[in-house]
């Protein structure tokens, strides 16, 4: 059965030495509670070993914001997947709507990005998501469709490795949510499309995120939808006060 994740994305925020207070406050309160999902935190690049380290003996899973699309060598300020795994990290959020947007990421460039994630024993987070207009003018399916050609590129055995993350980009940090019903249309129009590419198991089997203003007040609706199976979270992650009721919507 697929697994049920609430991962933080904590994006351009918290110093190394607030990134590691974070952390620890997140590992504090989790310690001796019943969990019913995996928590994976995802930090900036600095802090990526530090947060691995302080987190350490914890349920805790790490990982990066981003990968290079290549391998090592001369490419000045990139760091490499197997950097990041090298740090214990076991996941990297790919293609977030901040890197399709402001550094023009397209599905060329993420297809070398997953092929290093996974070469290097990586869990890709892969999002997907409309923008504002493409909800309005009713084209987000073949939004969606088109950006998930990237993972179809992927064996079914890789496809069975990554998560998928549904954030509409018109709900990111806006605090306008989807809708439950509006997201879990999404969620399982998605599902369908990985059981039309691969197989009904492969889809039965793929955790497909919600993102987007999700938050401890509206994640028990979100997260009781059939084919929500966690949220990838930004502002509320930054807080262990405010992250730890969204883990606890898994009741
Ligand atoms: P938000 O961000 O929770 O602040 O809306 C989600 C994300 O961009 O991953």
């Amino acid at each position: 059965m697929r697994k049920k994740i609430v991962a933080g994305n904590w994006k351009m925020n918290t110093t190394l030495q607030e990134g590691i207070a974070l952390a620890s406050d997140l590992k504090n309160a989790l310690a001796g509670k019943k969990v019913n999902c995996d928590v994976v935190v995802c930090t900036p690049f600095i802090s990526v070993a530090a947060v691995a380290e302080a987190v350490k003996g914890s349920i805790i899973g790490v990982g990066a914001e981003d990968c290079s699309a290549q391998d090592k060598g001369a490419f000045t300020g990139e760091v490499s997947a197997s950097m990041i795994a090298s740090t214990g990290a076991k996941y990297v959020i790919l293609g977030h709507s901040e890197r399709r947007q402001y550094h023009g990421e397209n599905n060329a460039l993420l297809i070398q990005k997953l092929q290093q994630a996974l070469a290097n024993g990586l869990t890709p987070i892969f999002c997907v998501g409309e923008i504002k207009e493409e909800r309005e003018s009713n084209t987000f399916k073949s939004v969606i469709e088109g950006q998930m050609a990237a993972l179809y590129t992927l064996s079914a055995e890789n496809f069975g490795k990554c998560v998928i993350a549904y954030e509409p980009v018109w709900a990111i940090g806006t605090g306008l949510t989807a809708t439950s019903a509006q997201a879990e249309e999404v969620h399982a129009f998605i599902r369908a499309s990985i059981a039309e590419k691969y197989n009904k198991t492969v889809a039965d089997n793929t955790s497909i995120l919600y993102g987007g203003s999700c938050k401890g007040s509206n994640a028990p609706e979100l997260f009781a939808q059939p084919d929500i199976d966690g949220g990838l979270i930004g502002g509320a992650a930054l807080k262990a006060d405010t992250f730890m009721p969204i883990i606890e919507a898994w009741k």
